[in-house]
């Protein structure tokens, strides 16, 4: 599948200076440490190809939800790791705008990294200021821009939107990827597409459902979402959490599987038949395996049951492709991370299937598990919302916003014109 948008590979930036937007929104330890470098991982094939095209790189990204200006959110941490990562030197500005950029990328050698400050202590990146995108333009000097910030760009933001309008602007080499894998993956899988769903709330994943009932060949649902799911058949699911006003979108999303499949929709819609439940959430509360219907008042499900994670092996084994977005279980207790780790352990064993892991949680969740750094999979997903945005269907504005590859221009005869 061709991209859509010019990348790196198709625009002469040899020996330029180039801006790229990155997500280094990476989650930070209580001791101002990285605790977990994958999203900087995953931009260095974009950095070196730049590098080796003799590229004076200058890096923006945002870090956290910062309110302006806190040190906590710095991203010279993010720098440092980079420089370990690449063993190079790496340049800090504790700005992203300004004659303190401007001096400073000047003054950089022509192959070099720097890196620029938080673009979020600025309020004006989130409100998609033009007059702070022109600001990042200015001081960069860059001749052109390149978004491979795959996790942000379902934000229109300043630094995934307005810039475009003042440098030209192409995708890098993860945002590529992260695209046409996972459109692929909807559009033209390797069939039968098996979905499977979990984490904790059916509202944060509706869209994405009813996409999966119209592409998808089955949907299985773990997670908290399942007790939801079971209540709304009418299971008692006894203290468990289960998310309230769901009955429309529940009555919606099975009124469209049984246009589907007709009868056939709990095989088509598989929501487990047995739980993995405690008294409470307490690590060292015993965990207890009980059928659906048998779910005590007092019990919490954390996790599915061991003959719904054997269904769970069972079904995915037989998928050309599997789609995974969030965890089945409680997996902060490794009691409750037993249906996680079965499918990530199906999936990792079985390469001929294309196993697509979603960001967050489940990115998470298969790299603490995974001792090749998501190497066992087909593609493990940089974006949480991003990946989900893609996978409902929904244009990105990062994406739409970056310059077309020639294939999708139209050209116009000015004769047809009345
Ligand atoms: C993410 O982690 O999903 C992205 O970096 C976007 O962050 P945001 O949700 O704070 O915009």
């Amino acid at each position: 599948m061709n991209f859509f948008k010019l990348t790196i590979r198709d625009v002469p930036l040899d020996h330029q200076t180039v801006l790229v937007r990155a997500d280094y929104n990476v989650p930070m330890a209580s001791d101002g440490t990285i605790s977990d470098d994958f999203r900087i991982r995953a931009s260095l094939p974009t950095l070196r190809y730049l590098l080796d095209r003799g590229c004076k790189i200058v890096i923006i990204s945002h870090l956290g939800r910062p309110d302006g200006r806190d040190s906590a959110f710095s991203l010279e941490p993010v720098a440092l790791r980079l420089a370990q990562l690449l063993k190079r030197d790496i340049r800090f500005v504790d700005d992203a705008i300004g004659d303190r950029v401007f001096q400073a990328v000047k003054r950089a050698p022509k192959i070099s990294i720097t890196v620029l400050q938080n673009l979020r202590y600025y309020t004006e990146e989130e409100t998609d200021s033009h007059e702070f995108a022109k600001k990042i333009a200015k001081a960069t000097a860059a001749r052109y821009f390149v978004q491979d910030g795959f996790g942000v760009v379902h934000r229109a933001h300043a630094s995934t939107d307005a810039i475009t309008l003042y440098i030209p602007s192409v995708a890098g080499l993860l945002l590529e990827r992260e695209y046409t894998i996972i459109t692929a993956a909807m559009e033209s899988p390797k069939r039968p597409l098996i979905a499977v769903m979990g984490g904790a709330k059916v509202s944060d994943k509706i869209a994405i459902i009813q996409r999966f009932v119209k592409v998808a060949d089955k949907i299985i649902i773990g997670g908290a979402m399942a007790n939801t799911f079971l209540a709304y058949k009418g299971l008692s699911v006894g203290a468990s959490k289960v998310e309230a006003g769901q009955q429309t979108v529940l009555d919606a999303i099975y009124a469209a599987a049984r246009d589907k499949v007709g009868d056939k929709v709990d095989d088509f819609i598989i929501l487990p038949v047995d739980l993995a439940v405690s008294v409470s959430m307490n690590p060292d509360s015993p965990r207890r395996v009980v059928a659906v219907g048998s779910v005590k008042a007092d019990d919490i499900a954390l996790d599915i049951g061991d003959i719904s994670i054997e269904r769970v092996a069972k079904e995915t084994g037989k998928a050309g492709t599997v789609i995974w977005n969030g965890p089945l279980g409680y997996s902060e207790i490794p009691a409750f991370a037993h249906s996680s780790a079965r499918l990530a352990l199906a999936l990792a064993t079985q390469p001929g299937i294309a196993s697509i892991i979603g960001g967050g949680d489940t990115a998470d969740f298969v790299l603490k598990w995974d001792d090749k750094g998501g190497g066992s999979f087909t593609h493990v997903s940089t974006g949480g919302g991003a990946s989900l945005e893609l996978m409902a269907g929904d244009k990105l504005p990062g994406v739409e916003s970056l310059l077309d590859a020639p294939s999708q221009i139209e050209y116009t005869n000015s004769n047809n014109h009345k």
